[in-house]
């Protein structure tokens, strides 16, 4: 295993993202190094999804053509890590030459042992889920990313049992990682250069460490790092804590920006979805965000097309979407997965067709949406954390407001890592277009927003 060469591939959530960090970590520790292309690696890992079919697919077929180079390279070592791996062990230990090592969320500590079974001519799998296991003591290497923003995991696992969702399964039991640890890990992100930092976990309103809760670690790492701006992904409805809103309202260092998943509009609807809290209280929380964080910006999850949708109850998720005017919304046609309780207990027996029109109405109404709200933000003034240079052109720099607006304006002299006060020109639904007013920083721009002109 002497300086082998290491590509991983990553699908899914930012919790795959920050996973594959700490898989760089572990097989770096082991003298492995890692490679910007498959086509250059010794051993690739695939840290696949499994939240979607068409996520599987994409790994199937990638995996197929990790096949092709194996037979081209002679020697190939292919693994594959993440949700996957419990659920397809057999498969793909069945289906010759495609995989060599199969290790699940939990194990990823055991890699170096799988590796070594394989050189050994062996197939290797560990897909053991923990309940302790948080990775805590690994610090993540981010070889890819734009060195500026950074997520930082601080819980594994979920326990909330939502009806559609394979996560339960696949990434096992909700445990959280010492504060002491994520504080560490903060403060070697502000010290690399990093201005923003996104606290992960599939549910971080529940984050526990010994009587440590969600809104006291908010409240140590944004007070420890002035400079740096947080956010977080994502918090449920059900219980999302009061005074972490307080929190975000006074420190001008945590995003006035909230993912908020509502997943659908109607009681009935949420009910059988197993989420525990009604439209009418779900509208309550966000009047209370918008009370309590003035021009605070929200964002959401939806699924089209659950088992027995109504044509009412998709009308509800509607008439929800358009009350709440979210600012950007992840939107999904649903899609069945083995093991949950919607697979066990309902039939998944909305047509196709039917799926797709309901999503296409909720995703055009949302750009519609999004196209007015980013309309009305010309004139306003913004402080951007650039991230690096536009899509389009060198000339250009993007990056994010503080409500998590993508806006690309000229270079002049600014650059990646600068926090720069800029007006809203113009708009598309996507993205806000803006002349850059001056360098600033957080302490500064929140100065001169608090003294009325
Ligand atoms: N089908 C479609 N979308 C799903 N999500 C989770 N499970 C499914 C499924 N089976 C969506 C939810 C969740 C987001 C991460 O993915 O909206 O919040
Ligand atoms: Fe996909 Fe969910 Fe696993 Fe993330 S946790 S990789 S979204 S299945």
């Amino acid at each position: 295993m002497d300086n082998k060469r290491f590509y991983i591939e990553t699908y899914g959530c930012q919790m795959n993202f920050a996973d594959t960090e700490v898989v760089n970590s572990i097989l770096m520790d082991n003298g492995m190094d890692p490679v910007q292309s498959a086509e250059e690696a010794d051993i690739i890992f695939v840290n696949t999804c499994s939240i979607r079919e068409n996520a599987e697919t994409r790994v199937w077929n990638r995996l197929k053509e990790f096949r092709s180079l194996k037979k081209e390279k002679g020697e190939l070592t292919v693994g594959v890590m993440g949700c996957m791996a419990e659920r397809i062990k057999e498969q793909i230990i069945e289906q010759e030459q495609l995989v060599d090592i199969v290790v699940g969320p939990d194990a990823y500590r055991d890699i170096p042992n799988l590796l070594k079974e394989v050189h050994d001519g062996r197939k290797a799998v560990n897909v053991l889920l923990s309940l302790e296991e948080t990775y805590a003591d690994i610090t993540p290497v981010r070889t890819s990313g734009n060195g500026v923003t950074a997520f930082v995991s601080i819980m594994r696992g979920c326990d909330n049992m939502c009806a559609f969702c394979v996560v339960p399964f696949t990434r096992g039991r909700e445990r959280s990682r010492p504060m002491s640890s994520i504080l560490r890990e903060v403060e070697q992100l502000r010290e690399q250069g990093y201005k923003e930092v996104t606290l992960l976990g599939q549910n971080v309103n529940s984050y526990n460490y010994e009587g440590i809760d969600f809104t006291r670690l908010m409240d140590e790492a944004s007070r420890a790092n002035p400079e740096i701006r947080f956010r977080f992904s994502s918090p449920h409805p059900k219980d999302f804590p009061e005074p972490l809103l307080h929190l975000i309202a006074e420190r001008p260092n945590l995003c006035n920006y909230i993912h908020i998943p509502a997943q659908a509009g109607s009681d009935t609807m949420l009910e059988r979805m197993r989420r525990p809290y009604t439209r009418e209280q779900y509208l309550k929380l966000i009047d209370r965000m918008r009370e309590i964080i003035p021009g605070v910006s929200l964002s959401t999850d939806i699924i089209a097309g659950f088992c027995d949708e109504t044509e009412e109850e998709h009308q509800a998720t509607m008439s929800l979407m358009k009350i709440v005017e979210y600012d950007l919304a992840y939107m999904f046609a649903y899609s069945e997965r083995e093991r949950t309780l919607a697979h066990r207990k309902y039939e998944d027996n909305v047509p196709e067709e039917v799926k797709k029109r309901r999503l296409s109405e909720i995703i055009k109404q949302q750009m519609n949406i999004q196209q007015k709200s980013n309309e009305a933000e010309a004139g306003r003034r913004h402080l951007v954390l650039v991230e690096g240079e536009s899509k389009r052109s060198d000339q250009q720099l993007s990056g994010r407001t503080d409500t998590n607006k993508m806006v690309v304006f000229d270079r002049l002299d600014f650059g990646k890592g600068d926090y720069v006060e800029v007006e809203i020109t113009g708009s598309t639904s996507a993205t806000l277009f803006a002349k850059p007013v001056r360098k600033s920083s957080i302490a500064e721009f929140h100065a001169g927003q608090a003294v009325p002109a």
